[in-house]
């Protein structure tokens, strides 16, 4: 871990190199106590990011999964859509463990508020589709539309009366979407909110980014979504509304694109999507069903069973590419431990289907290993033949779902 550490610069992200659902949680929870600051820079609530600390099970969607580690600043970024019963849940459950995050939470002014109208659109949406995107009906899509549009409403007007511009808004809606909203509700919504969280909007997050960096605080952006699910570089429609790369976190968070130092990229040994779209890897047969229940793959945020395939190479050169990883967390590593064989992708046929190369599997168990040299020979192998292809190191190995399982390079 110090070897990493030192190559560790005072701001890293961690970005989902695949199609999300990475592990990104657990390598920021590990890596938080090495730094003062966590963030989240983009997205809402679709979000999942779980950890296992000590046997017991937390999940996050909107706090970043660091959250725990008391005394760390925690910030919410202006990139971010936040829906605040979902915020106050998340707080509230904190506290019930003994962790009180009010007082060292930052949100930022510019940060947009997800109402249930915004989740009452995203459903009709979906059902209007010829073909369903498979959302997380969080209410993602229509609250960056709303921002996209300049309409939304954002956290620096919590404390106002927004009753007359939501009864306005409301009869907007009924006409477009053929939807009721519940004023009263989302203006309940709003008070319970502004009690609790008042305090920690700040009033400007560019500027107070800039202060924690004067004062040497070391600054750790926890990514959400992944590279493939992004507004501009992921596999268009079916992404989410938000830029879930480096570059988005950075700009989510008001940091100048030169303070990042370093960037973690972290991919799952196969790959797993929730929701429509392409996935040239994918294994709808029995590997599939093996991987999903191995990997206990039912997502964080809805609970659907998320579709399971190989890992791609070209997708994690391309997300290195466009990310500037220059560190792997391979994750996961562990569900592919009864594998006959692996297979990987290494490029594409001249007709577009993907390039398969296969290796055989190891068949024993690698579950909570953390050195290198304790995975069988196959294992290590597979890991040489990713940095060979990606050209960066594997600098990190998930063994399991708790925080010790992990091999730190
Ligand atoms: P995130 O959205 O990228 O933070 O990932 P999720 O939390 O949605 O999904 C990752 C799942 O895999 C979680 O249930 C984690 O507890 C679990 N997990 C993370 N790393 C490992 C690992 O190395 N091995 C195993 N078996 N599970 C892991
Ligand atoms: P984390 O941070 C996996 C997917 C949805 C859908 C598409 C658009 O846990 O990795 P949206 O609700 O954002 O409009 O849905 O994006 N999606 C995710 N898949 N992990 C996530 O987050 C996701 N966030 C959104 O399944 O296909
Ligand atoms: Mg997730």
């Amino acid at each position: 871990m110090k070897s990493l550490l030192q190559q560790l610069g005072p701001v890293t992200a961690i970005i989902g190199a695949q199609w999300g659902d990475e592990g990104k949680g657990k390598v920021t929870d590990l890596l938080a106590e090495h730094f003062d600051v966590i963030a989240r820079a983009c997205g809402g609530a679709n979000a999942g990011h779980t950890i296992v600390v000590n046997g017991k099970k937390h999940v996050f969607h909107l706090l970043p999964a660091g959250s725990l580690h008391a005394g760390k600043a925690v910030v919410l970024g202006s990139g971010m859509v936040i829906h605040l019963p979902t915020l106050l849940e998340e707080i509230a459950t904190l506290k019930e463990t003994g962790i009180d995050i009010i007082g060292r939470l930052f949100i930022s002014p510019a940060a947009h508020i997800v109402f249930e109208f915004h989740k009452q659109i995203d459903t009709v949406m979906e059902e209007r589709r010829s073909k369903g995107i498979g959302t997380t009906r969080r209410g993602i899509g229509p609250a960056y539309m709303d921002k996209a549009a300049r309409t939304g409403i954002r956290m620096e007007r919590l404390t106002e009366d927004l009753r007359a511009e939501l009864t306005a808004r409301s009869k907007e809606l009924k006409k477009m979407y053929d939807i009721t909203v519940d004023i009263d509700a989302e203006l309940k919504s709003l008070k319970d909110a502004r009690e609790i969280l008042r305090p920690a909007v700040v009033k400007s997050l560019p500027i107070l980014m800039h202060d924690f960096l004067e004062r040497k605080q070391r600054i750790l952006i926890e990514g959400a979504q992944a590279i493939l699910l992004d507004i501009d570089h992921g596999t268009y429609p079916y992404v989410t509304s938000s830029s879930t790369s480096a570059a988005g976190a950075l700009q989510g968070l008001g940091l100048p694109p030169s303070m990042l130092h370093s960037c973690i990229g972290v991919a799952k040994a196969y790959c797993t999507r929730v929701g429509a779209g392409e996935f040239p890897t994918e294994e709808i047969g029995a590997h599939g069903d093996r991987l999903r229940k191995r990997g206990g793959e039912y997502g964080a945020t809805t609970g659907r069973p998320r579709r399971c395939g190989w890992l791609d190479l070209e997708d994690i050169r391309f997300s290195t590419v466009v990310n500037g990883f220059t560190h792997i967390n391979l994750t996961k590593l562990d569900v592919l431990d009864e594998e006959a064989e692996i297979r990987f992708g290494v490029g594409r046929e001249a007709d577009g289907s993907v390039k398969l190369e296969r290796i055989p599997g190891w068949k024993t168990s690698t579950a909570g290993l953390t050195s290198f040299e304790k995975l069988p020979k196959q294992a290590q192998t597979y890991i040489e033949r990713i940095e060979e292809f990606v050209k960066i190191p594997v600098a990190l190995i998930g063994t399991g779902p708790g925080r010790e399982d992990i091999i730190v390079r």
